[in-house]
């Protein structure tokens, strides 16, 4: 019985020594110390024998239950420790990972080309002002030099607000143009003024590759006492070399626009060619970049300048065209599609 119990010790340390996991350590558990277990089995087994031998068997059986119920404790503490170590290092935070990258998104090509346009006028000492989408006809005409009935309303006539005064006009539109803005920082401030107006103007226009309905301009203004032509040619010069290079030449041609005297055109020579002939210059050299003129006596005695002190010149351009001649895009419509492909190239 003794060799029994020696040999059931024997078995059960090695068992317990190739143990690795807590399922095969809790089964060890039931089999040798669990109530149906080898050593109550083995006790139960000494009933038989004679009280003498029964005692010394019994201790010895105790003893050994208490060295495996200490081996047992032993064994489960090492599992639970190797369990936890290996859950830490799974749940490690390696700070030597590269970091997830945060989506970023980017400025609108037109609003790029805003930012641009402006700071080169900032520059030069223009401050930057924004007025209304929701324009009088006021400021978008009368004011202008554009009374009703003027041929020139035809190309401005646009988008009307559905709002009626009492005499049954309808005063108010989606401005066709940012000059309106003109007006309003003169009412609003004596000279000198120094002002350039971003902003969207809308038309009623069928589009095609070179018309949107809405659509993005910046106005410019200066009026000081002794401005001349050659100051605006000389501006608006410097402001070309900024966009489309040093090396620009400029061309001023006479254009009309009712709130200007003299009004040109001023174009510059093709960056694409050099003003050889290209299809960007459409074969003839120049690219006509903005409007623009000395602003009319009429306009600055309107808003109350004296006109034989003060002069100025205003100009607008189109901003979409601008990005258009910058970056070689071949169609408006491109800006307001939202098609990613085209706006992530900015
Ligand atoms: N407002 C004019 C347009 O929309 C452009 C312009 C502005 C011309 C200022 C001259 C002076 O076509």
């Amino acid at each position: 019985m003794r060799e029994e119990l020696e040999k059931l010790k024997t078995k059960a340390l090695a068992e317990l020594e190739a143990i690795d996991g807590e399922e095969d350590l809790e089964e060890w558990r039931i089999a040798y110390l669990g109530r149906k277990g080898a050593i109550t089995s083995f006790l139960r087994g000494l009933v038989s024998l004679p009280l003498e031998e029964r005692r010394a068997l019994g201790a010895l059986a105790n003893e050994m239950k208490s060295l495996l119920e200490k081996r047992f404790a032993e064994t489960e503490k090492a599992l639970k420790a190797a369990e936890a170590a290996r859950l830490a290092e799974k749940g490690r935070i390696d700070v030597t990972l590269p970091g997830r990258p945060v989506p970023l998104g980017r400025l609108h090509p037109a609003t790029q080309m805003i930012r641009e346009i402006c700071a080169a006028f900032t520059s030069m000492g223009f401050r930057v002002v924004e007025g209304p989408d929701v324009e009088w006809d006021y400021y978008s005409f009368e004011a202008l030099n554009i009374p009703k009935g003027h041929p020139a309303r035809d190309m401005w006539n646009t988008l009307w607000i559905d709002y009626q005064t009492e005499d049954g006009e309808r005063p108010m539109l989606l401005r066709p143009h940012t000059s309106p803005m003109q007006i309003r920082v003169m009412e609003k401030t004596r000279p000198p003024v120094r002002v350039v107006v971003p902003g969207r103007c809308y038309r009623y226009e069928a589009t095609d590759a070179t018309h949107e309905s809405a659509f993005f301009q910046v106005e410019g203004l200066a009026v000081d006492d002794g401005i001349t032509f050659a100051n605006m040619k000389g501006t608006l010069y410097e402001f070309a070399r900024r966009i489309f290079g040093a090396e620009r030449k400029a061309r001023f041609r006479c254009d009309y626009f009712p709130f200007v005297e003299p009004g040109v055109e001023m174009a510059i020579d093709c960056f694409a060619c050099g003003g050889k002939g290209c299809r960007i210059c459409k074969e003839s050299g120049w690219i006509e970049i903005m409007g623009a003129g000395m602003v009319h006596p009429g306009v600055l005695e309107r808003v109350g300048y004296d006109s034989s002190i003060y002069t100025g010149f205003a100009f607008g351009l189109g901003v979409e065209r601008m990005a258009m001649l910058k970056y070689g895009i071949e169609d408006i419509r491109l800006f307001y599609s939202n098609d990613m492909r085209f706006l992530r190239q900015f």
